[in-house]
């Protein structure tokens, strides 16, 4: 197995050769956007199993590839399928893909997700801006020799989802008449969702909606001083506060009946970087 700065430069390489246009946003799609790649004018799709070194996604209804095109006047990378620290992957997998997209000149990330109400005003189906992030139950994804080609050893997090992105997705939220909600995301490792307990501990330390993505992309991408914003899609209330057990169907059908809302949503804020 090669170093991870091999690794990066070996799929870098390939993507490049592949790509056809130089993404200027990343965007990761969660649940609830599965499809959002359609909205894209599409120049080239990369599945990960072609690109040496990259890890594979396992998770049913994950799609696994690289879409690259214009979502109005933006060049876009679209990465249709995350990979999940739950499937085994050491960390330096998972947030792989995102440095990618940091080497291959991206300035913006829109990190997306399904996650778990934990706030009692939200409700299954709300669409929640990330205002910022609690991430120390997971594995620091930076943890090992620091790569400092692509930043510094101890990089700041005091505003990992920027103020100004935050601000435009609110924007065009209002623009749509899309209600907007706002909170705390909290990565867990998954793939068990929490109990209630748990939920309970969560909400005491301030998390609004909890998941098992995201906040080590966010981190991965800050590092190499990427600009990054993020939205959650609520699916489901968490444990003990919805009072039904969660099901990956729930959460996927949910997804499914946002996808209009979410779709405009991104497709308006994207869209409207490059104007
Ligand atoms: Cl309740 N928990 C976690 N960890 N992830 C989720 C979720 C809950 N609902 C959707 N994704």
């Amino acid at each position: 197995m090669c170093e991870i700065s091999e690794k990066l430069e070996k799929a870098k390489e390939y993507i490049c050769k592949r790509a056809g246009i130089k993404p200027a946003v990343g965007i990761v799609l969660g649940s609830g956007l599965g499809n959002f790649a359609e909205r894209a004018e599409i120049v080239s799709e990369i599945p990960y199993e072609d690109i040496p070194c990259f890890p594979r996604s396992t998770v049913e209804g994950h799609k696994g590839r690289f879409v690259f095109g214009k979502i109005g006047n933006t060049p876009v990378v679209i990465m249709q399928g995350r990979v999940h620290y739950y499937e085994g992957y050491p960390m330096e997998d998972v947030i792989m893909p995102a440095r990618i997209m940091g080497l291959l000149g991206i300035k913006t990330l829109l990190l997306t997700n399904a996650a778990g109400g934990v706030n009692k005003g939200f409700s299954a189906g709300d669409l929640m801006l990330i205002k910022d992030h609690i991430s120390c139950f997971v594995p620091n994804p930076l943890i090992g020799k620091n790569l400092s080609e692509l930043g510094t050893r101890f990089p700041d997090m005091s505003e990992v989802y920027d103020r100004e992105l935050s601000g435009r997705i609110k924007a065009c939220a209002e623009s749509l008449g899309t209600e907007l909600k706002e909170g705390i995301y909290c990565q867990l490792t998954g793939p068990s969702y929490e109990t209630p307990a748990e939920i309970k501990m969560l909400s005491v330390l301030g998390a609004d909606a909890v998941g098992m993505s995201t906040a080590v992309e966010a981190i991965a991408a800050r590092h190499m001083g990427v600009r990054v914003c993020g939205i959650s899609l609520i699916t489901n209330m968490a444990a003990g506060i919805s009072e039904v057990p969660l099901s990956h169907e729930e959460v996927k059908e949910a997804a499914d009946k946002a996808e209009v809302k979410f779709g405009a949503l991104v497709e308006r804020f994207i869209a409207g970087l490059s104007e």
